[in-house]
């Protein structure tokens, strides 16, 4: 069985492709969902309705885990997915998010100081990185930006404009002390060099940390790794696929892949 990895869109395939870099043996299956991307400023649950039929593909397609590469996804339905639609749906299937490897990162190098957040405006809005920094660690203080200009920027190679627009979002850091800045959105992998010669503390970036954090989870759920196949395939799709995907392709994935379309 495979890996699944899902997106809102095609910035996932940063954080895909770091994981396959990591653990190549396994088979993957990346979708991305740009028919209906963005997710980043709808509704609850507007995007637990599209997660649900996503997983239901991937699952269908014999992927035994799920990972939501998506920060929107994991802030808005992973829990609810988790707690609700596996245990009804497909009960021996797992789904991870994200979120959690980004706040273990960032409290391994700032325990009990000042986190910041920077993601979607659904993402900051669900309160969901807060959270799970204060279940993991009450003592510390948190401080979360949305920044709906990014992914739209990122995605029409607007990258060499973006140093004013990151500026005016990043200003809130300036007037506090903040201890580690977690990039809570797929697409900001893409802009980490620039951010991290912006700010004065350390940048979380999860390309940077899931793949670590999925290799350690896979050490220690064998009841799972033993049934992922290692044929070292990779299938990549969308459902959508529009004119010039080619270019944000290998903006996004740092080389080029072929996608297919297909129904969800
Ligand atoms: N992939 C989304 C995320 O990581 C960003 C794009 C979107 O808004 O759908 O939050």
């Amino acid at each position: 069985m495979k890996i699944g990895v899902f997106d809102s869109g095609l910035g996932g395939l940063a954080i895909a492709q770091s994981i396959i870099r990591r653990l190549p043996e396994f088979d993957y299956l990346y979708l991305g969902d740009t028919k209906r991307v963005p997710y980043g400023n709808r509704s609850q649950s507007t995007i637990h309705e599209f997660v649900g039929e996503a997983l239901s593909y991937l699952f269908d397609q014999d992927c035994q885990l799920v990972i939501l590469a998506c920060n929107t996804a994991s802030a808005e339905s992973l829990r609810k997915s988790q707690q609700e639609y596996l245990p009804v749906n497909y009960p021996d299937r797992r789904v991870l998010g994200v979120l959690i490897p980004a706040v273990e990162a960032a409290l391994e190098i700032s325990e009990g100081g000042t986190l910041a957040v920077i993601a979607t405006a659904s993402t900051v809005e669900s309160g969901a990185y807060e959270k799970e920094v204060q279940r993991q660690s009450p003592l510390n203080h948190f401080l979360s930006i949305a920044a709906p200009l990014l992914v739209p920027l990122v995605e029409n190679d607007g990258v060499k404009y973006i140093q004013p627009v990151l500026a005016d979002y990043l200003q809130p850091l300036n007037d506090r002390n903040i201890d580690g800045l977690i990039l809570g959105c797929t697409h900001y992998c893409l802009i980490k060099q620039v951010i991290r010669e912006m700010v004065a503390c350390p940048v979380i970036s999860q390309d940077e940390v899931v793949p670590d954090k999925l290799a350690s989870y896979l050490d220690r759920h064998p009841e799972i790794t033993c049934r992922l196949s290692r044929g070292g395939t990779r299938s990549y799709r969308v459902t959508d696929l529009s004119p010039g995907y080619e270019d944000m392709v290998r903006r996004l994935a740092g080389e080029p892949l072929e996608l297919q379309r297909v129904e969800i």
